[in-house]
């Protein structure tokens, strides 16, 4: 129990920004975050709270109407968006010491059974070459599985670890999964 209890603390170190005594150096974390319709931002809040990571916004330079996300219009912003993977939606370039954080959780909406590619722009605007970065997400049920996978692929660079869709969780279950998530070693 009281090893249960101290891997606890550990694990909240490993991603929190207590020192981590054994390196010697704080572990930043930054929680960013797109939303179109604020239900991944309430999840975003959460994990940087139980987490005490800083958190980020990743806005589109042009915010997404209603017409916008209109998924069973063909012709709507996210359907063409989504149908060129190729495409980076313009984002805001306003996130200051990016280079800083050890551990970056990343949040988005599940579009078309994957993330939409504005997260790719975030990425690739600020590299985070060699730094850990975690997906979490919400969706009307689909799982995040197909967004871990293709960004693993796309940008070998970074330290994955295996996000999770965050549908409806609540303070403590996100707490108990970041904590996990945060103290697993190694990279999946
Ligand atoms: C363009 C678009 C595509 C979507 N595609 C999916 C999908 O493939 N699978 C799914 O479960 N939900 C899908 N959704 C639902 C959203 O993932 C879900 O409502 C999400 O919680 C919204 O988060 P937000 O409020 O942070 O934008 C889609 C929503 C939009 C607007």
């Amino acid at each position: 129990m009281i090893t249960a209890i101290a891997l606890m603390g550990m694990a909240i170190t490993a991603c929190g920004q207590n020192k981590n005594k054994k390196h010697n150096k704080e572990m930043k974390t930054l929680v960013a975050y797109f939303s179109a319709t604020g239900t991944t931002q309430a999840v975003a809040e959460d994990l940087a709270e139980v987490t005490g990571a800083t958190l980020y916004e990743i806005k589109p330079e042009v915010a997404y109407t209603a017409a916008d996300l209109d998924w069973t219009d063909k012709t709507s912003r996210s359907s063409v968006e989504m149908q060129d993977r190729a495409f980076r939606p313009a984002i805001v370039k306003d996130l200051k010491d990016a280079g800083t954080y050890d551990v970056i959780f990343i949040g988005f909406p599940v579009w078309w059974y994957t993330a939409p590619t504005l997260i790719n722009t975030f990425i690739e605007t600020y590299g985070f070459k060699g730094k850990t970065v975690i997906f979490f997400a919400t969706s009307g049920g689909s799982s995040i599985d197909k967004a871990n996978a293709e960004f693993k692929e796309q940008y070998p660079e970074i330290k994955w670890k295996a996000g999770k869709t965050l549908n409806r969780a609540t303070k403590e279950e996100i707490k108990t999964w970041a904590e996990g998530v945060c103290f697993r070693q190694k990279n999946d």
